[in-house]
């Protein structure tokens, strides 16, 4: 098989990165993807970066010798801790994912920039990084969100659980005002439309988008584009094996968010 007609590989720890697919699927519609979650390993974000480390390059090694062209860490959390490793070692185009700080700090609103995330995330290096190259520019806050990843993995995307887990979260910031608020993880844009009934009219913003178009720059760059005129395929795998995860899987890439 010509390389350009590979699969393009996609992983999170669960089924979170499937909010990238569907950004993938929208900007790359003739590429075959296959997505793997790692749900029976699931949450990262509140394990060791070595542990992290270990499990992101089991699955980037299936993967790879599942014969993938790319590669597209869709987890914030695994890209943090391998991200560097992950480069060094696969001479592939391999695709990370980290909070979308810059769109918010140029909305240039009033108030606080929020960052929600995994305690992984927001402890990392790569993160202090990030957060230094806007500090300056803009007021940020870390939320570290432990359990809702937890929650998402379990198909809860919306009712009183999700509703109070936020509410506690966020009502701190409200009445001082909260100029956009930053996803960080790839699991919560699925709880986007209970945390935009708590923050009325603030923008949450995602990097799933930028994201896939990262992707669709770095294959026309090294010329690994499918130039199939037909619609691509999508396989989803998971590492737990409970047919429920296939379905709320499915039911993610179907879902309007
Ligand atoms: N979707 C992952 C991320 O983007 C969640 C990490 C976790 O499993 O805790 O960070």
């Amino acid at each position: 098989m010509e390389i350009q007609n590979k699969p393009i590989g996609i992983f999170d720890s669960g089924v979170g990165g499937i909010s990238v697919l569907k950004q993938a699927i929208k900007v790359l519609p003739n590429e075959n993807f296959i997505y793997y979650g790692d749900s029976k390993n699931a949450p990262y974000g509140t394990k060791t970066v070595d542990e992290v480390k270990t499990l992101t390059f089991n699955v980037a090694d299936y993967l790879i010798n599942s014969g993938v062209k790319a590669l597209v860490v869709a987890c914030n959390t695994a890209t943090s801790a391998a991200i560097n490793d992950l480069r060094k070692k696969y001479k592939m185009p391999i695709i990370g994912i980290e909070p979308a700080l810059k769109p918010a700090v140029s909305l240039d609103r009033k108030g606080k920039i929020l960052i929600m995330a995994t305690p992984m995330t927001l402890a990392e290096k790569k993160f202090h990084n990030l957060m230094k190259k806007y500090e300056i520019k803009a007021e940020i806050e870390s939320l570290p969100c432990p359990g809702l990843v937890e929650l998402i993995e379990d198909g809860i995307f919306t009712g009183e659980e999700i509703n109070l887990y936020l509410k506690e979260k966020l009502s701190p910031y409200i009445k001082y005002g909260i100029a956009a608020i930053v996803l960080g993880c790839t699991h919560y844009p699925f709880i986007k439309r209970e945390l935009a009934k708590i923050v009325k009219d603030v923008p949450i913003i995602d990097g799933s988008l930028g994201t896939a178009k990262q992707l669709r720059k770095k294959l026309a760059v090294m010329k690994l584009l499918n130039n199939s005129s037909e619609k691509g395929k999508v396989e989803i795998l998971n590492s737990l094996d409970d047919t429920r995860i296939i379905e709320i899987s499915n039911m993610l890439l179907e879902m309007d968010i």
